[in-house]
């Protein structure tokens, strides 16, 4: 597939079927993470991939309260979402956050080495490693996306990101900017009816 074909089909996947992405498909969309640009050079970079089906789900069962739809809209009301495709987006994804990270094919923890404190930043440039590691990630759904694997970003809550980083022993320098959940698509896998922007109306020209 062209780029830029790859790029429009890119779109976020909740549901997949039970079908494992061959290794060498795995290491292409890596490496095309690692061809992100990266704010010092150093791409400083890691993944972990939580393969074994038992040892993720005893690890989610740590992290993750499953939602329902009452919960969910619950929710959704509580942020004043008036939007009819937000609040369909957030009503079919709220009660999937736990299924999407337990069935993907591969889910993959990102890291990042962050120098400075993530969350007290002074600066723009201070979150210059957090900005590399999301071109990293956008990469790798791009090259999912040109293959016909899909999946989702989750950004772990607050708890479950100091738990992630305990449980499985991440260096205390690294940070993880989300779970990224992989795999083929289920046959009736939703997706969200995507916001459409017309160009001309963001375009300013010389000015805003
Ligand atoms: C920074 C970021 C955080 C997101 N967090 C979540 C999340 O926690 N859970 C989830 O199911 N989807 C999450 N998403 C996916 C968005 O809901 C999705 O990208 C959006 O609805 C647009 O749909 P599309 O990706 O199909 O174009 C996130 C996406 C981004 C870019």
């Amino acid at each position: 597939m062209e780029t830029i074909k790859a790029i429009h089909a890119r779109k976020t996947i909740r549901d997949f079927q039970d079908q494992v992405i061959p290794v060498d498909i795995l290491e292409t969309l890596l490496q095309a993470g690692l061809k992100a640009p990266s704010n010092n050079h150093m791409r400083e970079w890691e993944f972990i991939l939580l393969q074994d089906r038992q040892k993720r789900i005893a690890l989610l069962d740590q992290l993750l309260h499953p939602v329902g739809e009452k919960g969910a809209l619950d929710i959704i009301d509580r942020w004043g979402l008036k939007d009819e495709d937000q609040r369909a987006m957030y009503l079919d994804a709220i009660p999937k956050q736990y299924a999407m990270l337990a069935q993907a094919a591969c889910l993959i923890l990102p890291c990042f080495n962050q120098p400075s404190p993530l969350l007290s930043p002074k600066t723009l440039s201070d979150l210059n490693a957090f900005a590399s590691i999301w071109m990293c990630i956008e990469n790798i759904l791009i090259a999912a996306a040109d293959v016909g694997v899909f999946g989702v970003v989750r950004i772990p809550m607050e708890d479950e990101r100091e738990k992630l980083k305990e449980l499985l022993n991440i260096p205390a320098a690294y940070e993880i900017p989300c779970f990224l959940a992989l795999g083929y698509p289920a046959d009736d896998a939703r997706s969200a009816k995507q916001v459409q922007i017309n160009l001309q109306e963001k375009m300013h020209l010389d000015q805003w």
